[in-house]
């Protein structure tokens, strides 16, 4: 069994990053520039902006999180997007999901121009991604493919699973595998027999927020497994969707929980923020 080590890997990716953000300051005086939006007080999203945060200074990025209260109006969050929009200085613009219940969500990440939508979420961005065109493609599921690619897995040819059908998550990640020739099989809680579906994949990706919801059971000799859930057990520990202990002894490849798919994503927002950077200053 090999660990897919995705904490090693976005180190890599991050140390390639600087320097390339050094050299757009050095040429060009370019410094890419992220703008976030944070809405409310979830401690997840406050903990994650922190970490996207971080990332941006440690690569040299200049970052700007607008923090907002969550009785926030939707036409507050509007037009700061819409300023966010209209600044030449801004590359990306992120609004930290969930959003308050009142807020129309939608309208939000359509608002976002499709050339700053560094998360990949606008409807534009969506569409061009299942067309398998050039785009912006969400974090998370980027990720993936990117620690694939770097242990020289080619999801050419794999029956590939994916457990989860959110559109931050699942259908990115089933558009990515599919424009990468897998065949794609897409699980949601309304699936009748998720074994018999998980227990055919060479390729299973889960991410739907169920800690243990994999068992080795479900899980096919020598398959690749990766685990996009970070679930916080009430003893504090992070642990993904899969059942690591068991399901590793039948994997060929397998994602820790923490360490796996979760700095993945920080090192893809990343990378879409200076190639933002470069596509919207020529
Ligand atoms: N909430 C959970 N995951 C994400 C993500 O990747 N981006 C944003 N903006 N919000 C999230």
């Amino acid at each position: 069994m090999v660990l897919l080590d995705g904490a090693r890997l976005s180190k890599e990716i991050k140390e390639q990053i600087r320097h390339e953000a050094a050299q757009l300051k050095e040429r060009r005086g370019i410094t890419p520039t992220l703008s976030v939006i944070l809405v409310g007080d979830d401690p997840a999203s406050h903990t994650y902006v922190k970490m996207k945060e971080r990332a941006c200074k440690e690569v040299g990025f200049h970052s700007i999180v607008h923090t907002m209260p969550a009785d926030i109006t939707q036409n507050d969050i509007e037009e700061t997007i819409t300023s966010m929009n209209q600044d030449p200085n801004v590359d990306g613009i992120l609004v930290q999901l969930p959003l308050p219940p009142h807020i129309d969500t939608t309208r939000i990440l359509e608002l976002i121009d499709p050339a700053k939508d560094v998360d990949g979420f606008h409807p534009y961005n969506f569409g061009r991604l299942v067309q398998g065109l050039e785009t912006f493609a969400p974090c998370t599921p980027l990720g993936v493919m990117e620690l694939l690619r770097a242990y020289g897995i080619d999801p050419k040819g794999l029956d590939a699973c994916v457990v989860g059908a959110s559109n931050i998550v699942g259908k990115p990640m089933a558009a990515l595998l599919l424009n990468a020739f897998a065949s794609v099989d897409v699980c949601h809680i309304y699936t009748k027999d998720l074994q018999s579906h998980t227990k055919r994949a060479d390729l299973l990706v889960v991410g739907v927020g169920k800690p243990k919801l994999i068992g080795p059971e479900m899980v096919k000799e020598g398959a690749i497994v990766i685990d996009i859930g970070i679930n916080r057990l009430p003893d504090g520990r992070l642990v993904g969707d899969v059942d690591f202990e068991g399901v590793s002894q039948k994997a060929s490849y397998i994602t820790p929980v923490p360490g796996g798919v979760g700095p993945m994503t920080i090192a893809m927002l990343l990378t879409n923020t200076i190639k933002a950077a470069r596509k919207r200053r020529g």
